[in-house]
């Protein structure tokens, strides 16, 4: 038996936060529609799996996650739509390949999704994976759900065509929302509590607004706004890396510190093989730059091992310029050959082993660095914006300005920002006492520390310029 007639649902975002935006979104649909959420999927009538396409083990979870509903034993199997970058990219073959599912629909469709649950209802297969020229976003509800962070898509696609990536077939050509639709978005975000907003495209530096705009004009224009205390923006491309934005880096105070501009790879030779159209040099450059705009800002990346043809002398460039950077943060990812991409048809292929070697190697070295990064933060205070309910009884758990998790004792509540002391640190996350704040006035918190104020934040924060 197929559950028919939906009445609650529950969305399963997998990949980027661009998906967990989509995701969102698309909750707001179906609650409109009169729906209701499921605490998780495992008794929901409707579920959707809002897939992501970019590596080959991330497209095929998406089929263990279906076989598993259907033969789910405490519930009916639900109505199964497949949502996101694998609706894009496979299209009608989903169906053939999984028939359980009831809805494929693509990334820039889903505001379709209510009446494609109706056809579903009506037991006929129901698909849409168009591009529409008229954006998605005008046909949404005003949002609605959130907490104290949240994400706002200013841009989508991606026109840059790294020879690797399944991007600029998934999400289209690069486009950008229009400045006032994004300023209505973030007021309604704050409205509902959000304290932070993070700036989402594929590609969000190379935001452009009708009057040409550029992404440090969206974020000035956020640091305006009342209620609103964080901003950021990911992910970021190097050519992008406008002079105008770097100076919001050392200009604007809600601007956090922090960066992810990822760089792929050390090597030149690679580099110009993926078609980065940025050199190792020019990457080191710009980091340069932005260091000198917000001292001790928290720079992030994402790094491929194994791409065609990388030799170990290649690799150990990646490794360079990894000790050059010195990251907070990082991701690192075998390469993935991608159907229909140009570097799939790529001769060379790197054996599995050697990639495994290669990525074991970068992570012990960009691991290290993170967990410096964490440890070079202990017995110094910083703000924490308060998301969740942390690991133990009485814990919260939130962000450093430098995005990293801090846990915590505390009376305070979800969506108050804290001045904490860091006390200890791991590679993934610190713990922290709650302190009174430094500046007078302000002291909210139970105790007074003597611990210094992170120097990193002396100018910057928005307390510190109180
Ligand atoms: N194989 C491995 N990693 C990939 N990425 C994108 N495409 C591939 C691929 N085919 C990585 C890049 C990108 C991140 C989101 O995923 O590092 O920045
Ligand atoms: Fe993919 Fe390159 Fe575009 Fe990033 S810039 S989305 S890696 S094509």
């Amino acid at each position: 038996m197929k559950t028919r007639d939906p009445q609650t649902f529950h969305v399963k975002s997998f990949g980027c936060q661009m998906n967990v935006y989509d995701g969102d979104r698309m909750a707001e649909l179906l609650e409109a529609e009169g729906m209701r959420a499921a605490a998780d999927g495992a008794d929901a009538d409707l579920v959707v799996l809002n897939t992501c396409h970019i590596r080959e083990k991330a497209a095929e979870k998406v089929y263990s996650d279906i076989g598993r509903l259907m033969k789910r034993k405490n519930a009916p199997a639900p109505m199964i739509a497949v949502a996101g970058c694998v609706a894009q990219a496979e299209g009608a073959e989903i169906v053939r390949r999984a028939p359980g599912v009831d809805i494929v629909v693509g990334p820039q469709a889903y505001h379709n999704l209510p009446a494609l649950v109706r056809e579903a209802k009506a037991g006929r297969p129901a698909l849409d994976t168009g591009m529409p020229l008229l954006s998605k976003f005008g046909a949404l509800p005003a949002r609605r759900r959130q907490g104290p962070s949240a994400f706002l898509t200013v841009q989508e696609g991606c026109d840059k065509f790294c020879t690797y990536c399944v991007v600029p077939y998934t999400r289209g050509a690069e486009i950008s929302r229009p400045f006032a639709a994004i300023i209505d978005e973030a007021k309604a975000l704050i409205d509902a509590g959000a304290k932070e907003i993070t700036l989402l495209g594929q590609n969000v530096n190379a935001w452009r607004g009708g009057a040409g705009e550029g992404l440090e004009d969206l974020i000035r224009a956020l640091d305006a706004l009342p209620g609103l205390a964080r901003i950021r923006y990911t992910t970021s491309h190097p050519a992008d890396m406008t002079c105008g934005l770097i100076r919001a880096h050392a200009e604007v105070e809600k601007l956090m510190p922090y960066l992810h501009l990822p760089v792929q790879s050390g090597s030149g030779r690679i580099l110009k093989a993926m078609n980065r159209s940025h050199s190792a040099q020019s990457y080191l450059a710009i980091i340069e730059r932005v260091r000198a705009a917000r001292p001790g800002i928290a720079i992030s990346g994402d790094f491929i091992v194994g791409f065609p043809g990388e030799s170990d002398a290649d690799f150990e460039e990646t490794l360079n310029i990894v000790e050059a950077v010195n990251y907070a943060q990082a991701f690192s990812f075998k390469y993935s050959p991608r159907p229909g991409t140009p570097a799939a048809e790529m001769e060379d292929r790197i054996p599995a082993q050697v990639m495994d070697e290669r990525l074991q190697r970068l992570q012990a070295l960009l691991n290290a660095q993170q967990l410096a990064f964490n440890q070079a933060k202990v017995g110094r205070r910083c703000e924490v914006l308060l998301e969740r309910t942390g690991r133990k009884p009485g814990q919260l758990a939130g962000k450093s300005p430098w995005l990293q998790s801090v846990h915590l004792e505390t009376d305070a509540t979800i969506g108050d920002i804290v001045e904490v002391e860091l006390l200890s640190a791991g590679p993934n996350s610190l713990a922290g006492r709650h302190t009174a704040a430094l500046f007078p006035g302000e002291g909210r918190g139970p105790v007074s520390s003597s611990a210094p104020l992170d120097p990193g934040l002396r100018r910057g924060t928005a307390r510190a310029a109180a």
